[in-house]
């Protein structure tokens, strides 16, 4: 898909010279030994970043989160967390599967989490109900249109879940574009945290990537459920050695990223499409008073070399990231400015 302009996700990126070059020079053992030097490195780096004891490398951002949700909370007890979710939209029923973990959700409002109204759902312990155990927050909100929570609502969520003595998980897939929209510095929302996954394949470039993050005693057994779940692996550091640069060049220019959303985002506003206001690097479209529904939109871009999500049938989704520059941008809003002109 070389000469497309891809904007459905920041998953599309391909590996630059210099990740390729590390990762062929990466220092490798047997991970399911603990002898992976590079593993070990990136799980040291990860934990000290996020101001946590450990962290353990996964193979997707799925498995990490359905891995700490398993740690957090035990079969037949609830999770509550938004309806619209990574872990209860895309993760294809992980949570009650594997974790026999029963999830309540509070009403999609992506980033604009109401911590009064979380606690409010919070059900106390005893063999009448379905016991509370965790709440999951997503920073930033994929399908809240990469909105980012405040601090003081993290902050608040924090004091929820202490006076219901209950664990708060964050899927910080995109944690770092939080990081750099808002400037709060990782180690301080990793303090908010009992666990968070975090991702390098969203925006920061990796091919394979995400780790799980808490404290020593956490992780260990987290180490225990990855294995039980197939997610033991060998000589991964040559993956890890790609989280490891991606982290060491890729996170501060995710600002690039969040400059070329915002013009797309003043491009498209005068059709009345932009679904919420864009902070970070995803552009989402509400197709509902268009005259094209989404379908439409992906299909006549396509044919103009630009790629689009379908999200719903009027709902369309616009990301930037690394592979597309500032010219692929001005192309981008051309055609689809074109389109939704009519
Ligand atoms: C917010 C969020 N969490 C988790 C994931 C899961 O990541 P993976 O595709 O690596 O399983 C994604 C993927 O896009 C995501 O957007």
């Amino acid at each position: 898909m070389a000469d497309l302009i891809d904007l459905r996700s920041d998953t599309v990126t391909r590996p630059t010279a210099g990740m390729r070059e590390a990762m062929a020079t990466a220092d490798v053992g047997d991970d399911v030994y603990g002898e992976d030097p590079t593993v070990n490195a990136l799980e040291a780096e990860v934990a000290a970043l996020l101001g946590h004891e450990a962290a353990l490398f996964c193979p997707t951002g799925s498995m990490a989160n359905q891995i700490a949700l398993q740690l957090l909370v035990p079969p037949g007890n609830e999770l509550l967390c938004d309806a619209d979710a990574h872990v209860v939209t895309y993760e294809i029923g992980a949570a009650a599967a594997y974790g026999g973990i029963s999830s309540r959700t509070w009403p999609a409002v992506g980033a604009d989490v109401d911590p009064d109204a979380v606690a409010a759902m919070i059900r106390p312990d005893g063999y009448w109900a379905v016991p509370t155990r965790a709440i999951a927050v997503e920073q930033t909100h994929n399908r809240g249109g990469g909105g980012v929570i405040p601090l003081d609502t993290l902050r608040e969520l924090r004091r929820v879940a202490d006076d219901a003595q209950v664990a708060l998980h964050c899927d910080g897939a995109r944690i770092w574009h939080a990081h750099v929209a808002d400037g709060v510095p990782l180690a301080t929302y990793g303090g908010l945290f009992d666990t968070l996954s975090v991702c390098l394949t969203k925006g920061l470039g990796a091919p394979v990537g995400s780790l799980v993050v808490g404290s020593a005693d956490r992780i260990e057994r987290a180490r225990f459920v990855r294995k039980r779940m197939g997610g033991g692996m060998r000589q991964a550091g040559v993956l890890a050695a790609a989280g490891r640069y991606a982290l060491a060049h890729h996170v501060d220019r995710l600002a690039e990223d969040h400059a070329k959303a915002a013009r797309l985002a003043e491009a498209v506003a005068p059709f009345g499409v932009l679904a919420t206001g864009v902070r970070t690097n995803l552009v989402p479209l509400d197709l509902t008073k268009a005259a094209l529904d989404a379908h439409a939109l992906a299909t006549a871009a396509r044919a103009e070399g630009v790629l689009v999500s379908v999200l719903g049938p009027r709902t369309a989704r616009l990301v930037t990231h690394m592979d597309v520059d500032d010219a692929a941008v001005s192309r981008a809003i051309d055609v689809v400015t074109r389109i939704l002109r009519g």
